[in-house]
């Protein structure tokens, strides 16, 4: 019998719940050999889990009972969409973290990210709108992060004309990582360096030279901006003097991070550690080739904070996963794919439209083979899940527990060329009715069936419950830590 199955028949045919209908038995975020006060969240699936608003809620949470908090992100960019509800502000954030809505939290954009100062400027002039004229939040940019600029859009541009979509959301994400690997990436500090004029100038050169080798002309080529009309990169001048601008408010914010991280981490303040995309993103465990190119892993933090942050000793390793279904943005074809009405019906109910392209979502049944595996390579343990509410009474929850491949059982590979192949294999399981779960902040008010169907996940991924949404505000959730 499958491990899947098993499970299976032990909570709905047995009736065990394995004691999730329990508060957390110990805290979490007080164990020995852990450090005290750290939560990491990481995106479960394939993004757009709702990490931001866990996020934010943590940090809530603990600024309660503590003057400061770090709020660190690792990876990605500009290509993140993270939205945040706080009373009747809703607000997307792409390159800045969740907490900067809240006094007292350091908000560190890590080593790790890519950063488009253009972009960012303007996210922090959104912030600075929707908090009456003030940053909220302390935001500190690391020196060490990797510039990610027009020329690095106008790139990925440049290759989708010459080899077809190539699946990137045309933030420049892809080709700014390949600069460190190649080995000549500008860096936030090389922004502020004197000699900053002459850098850009032969990064421009650089990337103008190669592109016009694809055949274009790189001066031509329009590129997204944050709240702006697409529009061409500009002349090297226009493209210095931008940046100049942008060069002169980002110099507040710029700091070597390093030693914030430093002392920080040898001290008792908490730490909340929000990633970008997601394990099924990863380059090296997702679905390649669409994935993205920044370390989607708990790994990432380690690399981004120069080893001072080693992920084991981080107290709750979550990942957040949509409780009932997954979404999926990008060229990908997964073989979960939800092709009738259903996918429709949760897409209108759930908005599931891209929070940074506004592209709909594709909706995939909950798939078990790939969930599992990233969440044990992940070396998850607490699971969060999110939309909860999204469950109908009428139609059963569908999830893939096996996939054949030939008529034999196979498990999950990050290759997409594998997985188009495979058959997935899927169980029924009861649902409940979503709406009846709004206002809902107890898990002993949970119908069987929801309690039923989140003993199952949980034991399938081998972890334990740490938080269930049931609405996009803060507070619209059951938190086994309350
Ligand atoms: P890139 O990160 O722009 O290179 O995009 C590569 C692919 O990663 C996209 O087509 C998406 O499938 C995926 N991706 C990147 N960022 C996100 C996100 O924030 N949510 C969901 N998918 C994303």
């Amino acid at each position: 019998m499958s491990k899947f199955r098993k499970i299976y028949e032990a909570v709905y045919k047995s009736n065990n719940l394995f004691g999730i209908n329990k508060t957390i038995a110990s805290n979490p975020l007080s164990q020995a050999s852990k450090r005290a006060n750290s939560v990491a969240i990481v995106g479960g699936v394939l993004g757009d889990e709702g990490k931001g608003r866990v996020t934010d809620e943590f940090t809530y949470e603990f600024l309660r009972n503590h003057k400061q908090v770090i709020h660190y992100r690792d990876n990605g960019g500009a290509n993140a969409g993270h939205t945040i509800e706080i009373k009747n502000t809703k607000i997307v954030l792409h390159q800045i973290g969740s907490g900067i809505m809240q006094k007292g939290c350091t908000v560190i954009l890590g080593k790790g990210m890519v950063l488009h100062p253009i972009d960012l400027l303007k996210e922090i002039q959104l912030v600075k709108k929707a908090a009456n004229g003030k940053v909220p939040a302390n935001l500190v940019i690391d020196e060490m992060a990797t510039l990610s600029l027009d020329t690095h859009r106008a790139y990925e541009t440049a290759l989708k004309m010459r080899l077809g979509d190539t699946g990137s959301t045309g933030r420049g994400i892809a080709t700014a990582y390949a600069d460190l690997l190649y080995r000549h990436p500008l860096r936030m500090k090389d922004l502020l360096s004197r000699g900053y004029r002459q850098s850009l100038s032969d990064h421009y050169q650089r990337y103008a030279d190669t592109i016009k080798g694809l055949g274009y002309d790189m001066s031509k080529i329009a590129v997204t901006r944050l709240k702006e009309d697409d529009q061409p990169v500009g002349n090297e001048k226009d493209f210095i003097e931008i940046l100049t601008e942008a060069r002169k408010i980002l110099k507040i914010y710029t700091k070597p991070a390093y030693e914030i991280i430093q002392k920080e981490w040898n001290s008792t303040t908490p730490f909340v550690f929000e990633k970008a995309q997601a394990m099924g993103l990863d380059a090296k465990w997702g679905t390649y080739p669409d994935v993205t190119a920044s370390d989607c892993t708990l790994e990432g933090i380690k690399s981004s904070t120069e080893g001072i942050v080693q992920p084991e000793r981080i107290a709750i390793k979550s990942a957040v996963i949509k409780a009932t279904y997954t979404s999926s943005v990008g060229k990908r074809r997964m073989p979960t794919e939800i092709k009738n009405k259903l996918a429709t019906r949760i897409r209108k109910d759930a908005n599931e439209y891209g929070a940074t392209t506004g592209r709909p979502r594709d909706i995939l049944y909950i798939d078990l083979p790939m969930i599992s595996f990233l969440f044990e390579n992940g070396k998850i343990d607490y699971l969060v899940m999110t939309h909860m509410d999204i469950s109908y009474p009428d139609t059963p929850i569908r999830v893939c527990i096996d996939y054949k491949l030939k008529g034999k059982s196979v498990p999950y590979r990050p290759d997409l060329n594998y997985l188009e192949q495979v058959e997935p294999v899927y169980f029924d399981l009861p649902s409940w009715d979503g709406a009846s779960l709004q206002g809902v902040s107890k898990i002993s008010d949970l119908p069987q069936e929801a309690l039923k169907y989140i003993a199952f996940i949980s034991k399938a991924l081998n972890t334990q419950i740490l938080m269930i949404t049931n609405g996009p505000k803060r507070h619209q959730s059951i938190n086994w830590l309350k």
